[in-house]
């Protein structure tokens, strides 16, 4: 049988040996079809279908709104536009919280219905129980601790974690708490370098997965929207890399589409239908 070059899938395994070999993880957000695919294509090992689309796309100043529904419609798009990469679906606000019964139900909605292979949970060791039986019942689980938007009003702003030792000693048991109870990879989200590079050293199995975390973490994630400069101008934190600024070359394009229908030059003879 002939032997292809073709990119191997992403899966939670993958997550694993690739922790183990030292090798990091590159993770991306996506929330529909087009860009998904576009990431997939890429090389990408996992897409995150983040509650981060309550802000960036539906333009809200907080995650806290946006539903299962609305998360399930963007998980099921970005499914139809993924082959290869990790498929993560982000457990929104409520979605979780209520009972380990209401998790494991609309964990299983992401996957029913979303496609999504694993769901993302949001909280420290409070909610370990809850996403131990979430794995139990077969759904992997990635874990997501530091500054955790969900909990944007306990925090009082986007302020990094993990200074004090009370902060810092919360952050380690949190994170041998999630990998105890299964999740196979951990977000850790705006926390001070330090104290991620002893909790990744402190995790056996776990991958890391930072985001304003530093350089000691298994792999990285950040919004698609913030790497290319769709974004509100004033999110600017110190930890975004930009790769491309858009909105220029939308506008660019848009006024030039202007200017050609209001002079007639759109559409010209070649783009139009005659009968003869
Ligand atoms: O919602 C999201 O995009 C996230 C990432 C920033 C980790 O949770």
């Amino acid at each position: 049988m002939a032997k292809t070059n073709e990119r191997k899938k992403t899966t939670v395994q993958t997550f694993f040996n690739k922790k183990s070999k030292g090798e990091k993880i590159a993770v991306l957000t996506a929330y529909d079809y087009f860009m998904a695919k576009l990431l997939d294509q890429t090389g990408i090992d996992a897409i995150l279908v983040g509650d981060s689309a309550s802000n960036v796309i539906h333009g809200y100043d907080s995650t806290l709104p946006i539903t299962m529904d609305i998360m399930i419609a963007h998980t099921a798009a970005v499914a139809r536009g993924t082959r290869k990469a990790l498929l993560i679906a982000d457990m929104p606000f409520l979605s979780f919280q209520p009972s380990t019964e209401t998790a494991i139900l609309n964990a299983g909605r992401f996957l029913k219905e979303g496609r999504a292979e694993v769901v993302k949970v949001e909280g420290g060791v409070e909610m370990a129980a809850t996403i131990k039986r979430v794995v139990e019942c077969g759904i992997p689980v990635m874990g997501h601790i530091g500054l955790t938007p969900q909990s944007i009003h306990r925090f009082g702003g986007p302020k990094v974690q993990g200074k004090g030792e009370k902060s810092r000693s919360y952050l380690l048991e949190s994170a041998l708490a999630l990998e105890e109870a299964g999740c196979f990879s951990i977000v850790l989200e705006l926390i001070h370098a330090d104290a991620v590079h002893e909790i990744t050293a402190a995790l056996k199995m776990a991958a890391t997965i930072g985001i304003g975390a530093g350089p000691h973490c298994d792999g990285q994630v950040l919004v698609i929207n913030d790497i290319l400069g769709l974004r509100e101008d004033e999110f600017k934190p110190k930890f975004l890399r930009q790769y491309a600024d858009l909105p220029p070359i939308i506008t660019t394009a848009v006024k030039k589409y202007i200017e050609d229908v209001r002079r007639g030059d759109y559409p010209s003879e070649k783009e139009s239908y005659f009968t003869k």
